[in-house]
This record gives structure tokens, sequence and C-alpha cells, in this order.
């Protein structure tokens, strides 16, 4: 049965995503606190028009947006999460600015052309990123964290889920401004790592 005020999108084949996820979850409170790249982006200035943001998690970013006025499509396979979220956000008074949007980003394809600001946090998947970057609209604005692929790793040079830091802007070629690119040291969960993040303005297209 699906969960009050969460839509249903393309299922992929990523339930034991879902799962594992959807224990992690259970496992903590949520804390509620945005992205930094969410400041990042109204110091940027954005342009008119909804938010997009994949894989949300429990998103203290898209409540942030909302309550700046923004529409927000919150996008996750956890249940757990959007349920979470969808709560909080009723709480504060913005359930009607935020779309739960339970989906598989390996199959979830977003609207092209369409959100003023696409985000994605703590999360990497280079077909993903190609799709979030066609979904900003002209003048929008593509901001991006993922746990980054260090020297330290070792002998791994690629990894499904790190990216190694001066991609992501690299990936956005021409037709964008790469407004920041940073390499952050962070502790997220029991394990210290590192991460890239970037913010970056599509220009007119
Ligand atoms: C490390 S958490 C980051 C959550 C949030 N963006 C943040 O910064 O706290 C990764 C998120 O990706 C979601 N996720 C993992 N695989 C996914 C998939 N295939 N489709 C959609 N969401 C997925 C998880 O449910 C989880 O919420």
């Amino acid at each position: 049965m699906r969960s009050e005020g969460i839509r249903s999108g393309p299922a992929g084949d990523g339930p034991s995503d879902r799962l594992r996820w959807n224990a992690r979850y259970r496992r903590s409170a949520p804390d509620f606190t945005p992205h930094p790249l969410v400041a990042e982006a109204f110091a940027a200035g954005m342009v008119d028009g909804p938010v997009l943001e994949l894989a949300c998690g429990r998103s203290g970013s898209a409540l942030a947006l909302a309550e700046a006025g923004r529409r927000v499509v919150a996008v996750d396979v956890s249940d757990v999460a959007l349920q979470q979220l969808a709560t909080e956000a009723k709480r504060r008074g913005v359930a009607a600015r935020v779309a739960c949007v339970q989906a598989d980003l390996e199959t979830f394809v977003p609207p092209r052309g369409m959100f003023a600001f696409v985000l994605a946090t703590r999360f990497w998947d280079a077909a993903v990123f190609d799709a979030a970057r066609e979904a900003v609209s002209p003048g929008g604005l593509l901001g991006w964290e993922a746990l980054a692929l260090t020297d330290e790793d070792g002998s791994a040079v690629t990894s499904r889920f790190r990216v190694r830091h001066g991609t992501l802007g690299a990936a956005l070629g021409p037709g964008w401004e790469v407004l920041l690119e940073t390499a952050t040291g962070e502790t997220a969960g029991l394990r210290p790592h590192r991460s890239t993040r970037v913010l970056a303005r599509a220009l007119g297209r």
C-alpha cells in the first residue's frame, strides 16, 4: 500500500537499495539540516521555477527550499525517508510545495529543462548526473555533492559510488558556468570521508 503523501514513480530493479536505505532511516532520527548548497544556490541567484532534488533522503534542503517559497519535487527510492520528509513538511505547513516521489533513479528520467535548481547530495551515479544536467532550465542551477575518490583509495581507479574531485565540473562541458567546485572534508555517519561539490549555472540554451 502506498504511504500517504507519496507519489509513485517508475520502479526499477532497486528493491535492495530501498530495503537497505529504509532500514537505515528507521534506525536514526532525522535532523533536517539543509545542505550548504542550498544557501550557496540562493547566494548565486536562482531563476524562477520549481526545484528537483534527487536521492533526497529526509531532506532538510527540500524543506528549506519549500519554506523559501519554491515548489520542490523530492525523489528517493526509500519510502521511509519520504514519509519522514512528508510528515515534517506537513508539520511546517509546506506540504503543498513538497511533492515526494518514490522512484528508482536507475529508471526515473526527469523532464528536460524544467527546474530552476536541480540538487543531489551525498549521491553519485554518472547517468543520473547526466539526466540532472538536462533537467535544469536555462539560467538554472545544478548543485551536486558526491563522495570523492581519492588517492588514499589505493588501487581503486573507478567506483560506482565515488567520483574524483574535478570530474563534476569537467563533465558539464560548454554551456555551463561553474560557480564553485570544492573538495570538502566531511564526517557523515560512522566513517570520515571526503566529498566533492559543484554548483554550476546553465547558460541560455
Ligand atoms: C547517502 S544518502 C543521501 C541522502 C541525502 N541526499 C543527504 O544528503 O542526506 C543516499 C540516498 O540515495 C537514495 N538512493 C540510493 N539508491 C537509489 C536509487 N537507485 N534510486 C533513488 N534513490 C536512491 C537513498 O535512499 C538515500 O536516501
